[in-house]
């Protein structure tokens, strides 16, 4: 059974907080609503849980997705279904939402910490498979690949290894050495490249590879460029004509990062000049909507180019590894209050429950909140066994774990103080 009152902290039309939501773990029964036909894997994790699920293999538009949402606690989107302030306004029951994808732009994000709501992603899931996408364009466009290719399926045998090499020995300049960047060092050392780095941020080189003081050093020495920096404002159209001009005459270019990063028409202008002799593209300025949809590009038709519509992390594996992960973290977050890696609340781990009971208390992080909470346990006379507090911004969160019987009074004062943005008990 969940019990879940409200009140709201401001007292205006509109409300700011809700303050109340205590949850019994048991007997109750979660429910989790999966949409947009999320790897099966995620309902088996969240079954295993204790969550009964309910699935759905389509996105829903605002008005159904808070009807669908009445008495559920725990909601799973990909990219197409938008959970906004509305949603989270609407749906008072609503603990949880996990994107089984890497953004989370769709989640209005401040909305869910405001009512107390958690929110996950996988931000890792599909980097592997990003990695291989780009090792595999890398040996294609050395080997001109897709030309050969071409030119077979138009009846020509043009057998020569004019233009043709091998990657070994070739050196592989990586801009971005984070979570793909680094995977992507360690196997192309493997394939016998050899590797230099550029990052804004401190990155320590794995294996034999060397950080580059600066990306001019790194666009002048290797013969292959890759991007994998993130998406912040500041890296729009990052890479143009002086960085182009800077590459080695004859070497390759590969963007498998964001669309907006990359100047088409600068790239275009090197690749027909012969400055560059290919690239592969994963990701466009402007993409698409819809599957069949016409891509529209300056880059189409030009020899040993390679463009795929953004397929970098698509594959059955990333899939399945996202739902594993998402429902896992959600599973997590029910049990037993852990939200590490939420994109939303403080990263918190206290692994199994010490006392009889576990107080999931989320607030917003003004000074003296946690004096206020033991303040309360002092003077109701409960013990406590452990205790942990984490704070992102105005958001706080503590788990503290208890051994007395919980007093009805004691879950009251707890609400009632006015920071309160939600309180479980996990029993
Ligand atoms: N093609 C696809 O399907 C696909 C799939 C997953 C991720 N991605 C994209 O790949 C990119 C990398 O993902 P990740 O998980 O490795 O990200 P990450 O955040 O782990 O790493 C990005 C790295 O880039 C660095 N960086 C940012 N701006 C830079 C700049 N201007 N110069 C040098 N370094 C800079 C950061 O410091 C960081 O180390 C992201 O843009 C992500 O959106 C694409």
């Amino acid at each position: 059974m969940v019990r879940a009152r409200g009140r709201f902290a401001s007292g205006g039309a509109r409300p700011a907080h809700w303050c109340l939501v205590t949850i019994h773990a048991t007997p109750h029964t979660p429910h989790a609503l999966l949409l947009e036909s999320i790897h099966p894997d995620a309902e088996t994790a969240l079954r295993a849980s204790g969550c009964a699920v309910t699935t759905l293999d389509r996105a829903l538009d605002e008005d159904e997705l808070i009807e669908r949402l009445d008495g559920v606690h725990v909601l799973g989107v990909r990219s197409k279904t938008n959970v906004t302030e509305r949603v989270f306004e609407a749906t008072p029951d609503l603990l949880a939402v996990g994107a089984f994808c890497i953004g989370t732009n769709q989640i209005d994000l401040h909305a869910a910490s405001a009512r107390g709501v958690a929110a996950f992603n996988a931000p890792f899931s599909n980097t592997r498979s990003v990695v291989e996408l780009a090792l595999a364009e890398i040996i294609a466009l050395t080997r001109r690949l897709t030309e050969k290719d071409r030119a077979m399926h138009d009846g020509v045998w043009d057998k020569s290894a004019e233009g043709l090499h091998e990657v070994r020995g070739r050196r592989l300049g990586i801009v971005g050495y984070g979570n793909i960047g680094t995977q992507l060092s360690v196997l192309a050392e493997n394939l016998g490249m050899s590797v230099l780095f550029y990052d804004t941020a401190d990155r320590l080189a794995l294996g034999m590879a060397r950080r580059a003081a600066s990306l001019e050093e790194l666009l002048e020495s290797v013969d292959v460029v890759t991007l994998h920096v993130d998406g912040r404002p500041d890296n729009n159209n990052f890479f143009g004509d002086a960085e182009f001009a800077r590459m080695r005459p004859g070497s390759l270019f590969l963007n498998l990062s964001r669309g907006f990063v990359v100047d088409q028409e600068s790239l275009r202008r090197r690749l027909e000049s012969g400055h560059l002799a290919g690239a592969a593209l994963d990701v466009f300025p402007d993409e698409p909507k819809g599957r069949g949809d016409e891509f529209v590009s300056p880059l189409r038709g030009m020899p040993n180019v390679i463009l795929t519509p953004h397929i970098g992390g698509s594959t059955e594996e990333a899939q399945q590894d996202i739902g594993r992960f998402v429902a896992g973290k959600l599973a997590d977050y029910l049990t037993v209050g852990t939200t590490s890696l939420s994109v939303n609340l403080p990263g918190l781990a206290m692994a199994n429950r010490l006392g009889e009971h576990r107080l999931v208390h989320i607030h917003r992080n003004t000074p003296g909140v946690l004096a206020a909470i033991n303040g309360i346990f002092a003077a109701e006379k409960v013990n406590i066994d452990a205790q942990h507090l984490g704070t992102r911004g105005d958001v706080g969160y503590v788990l503290t774990d208890v051994g007395a019987d919980l007093a009805e009074s004691v879950l009251d004062a707890l609400a009632a103080l006015p920071e309160t943005t939600r309180l479980r008990v996990l029993s």
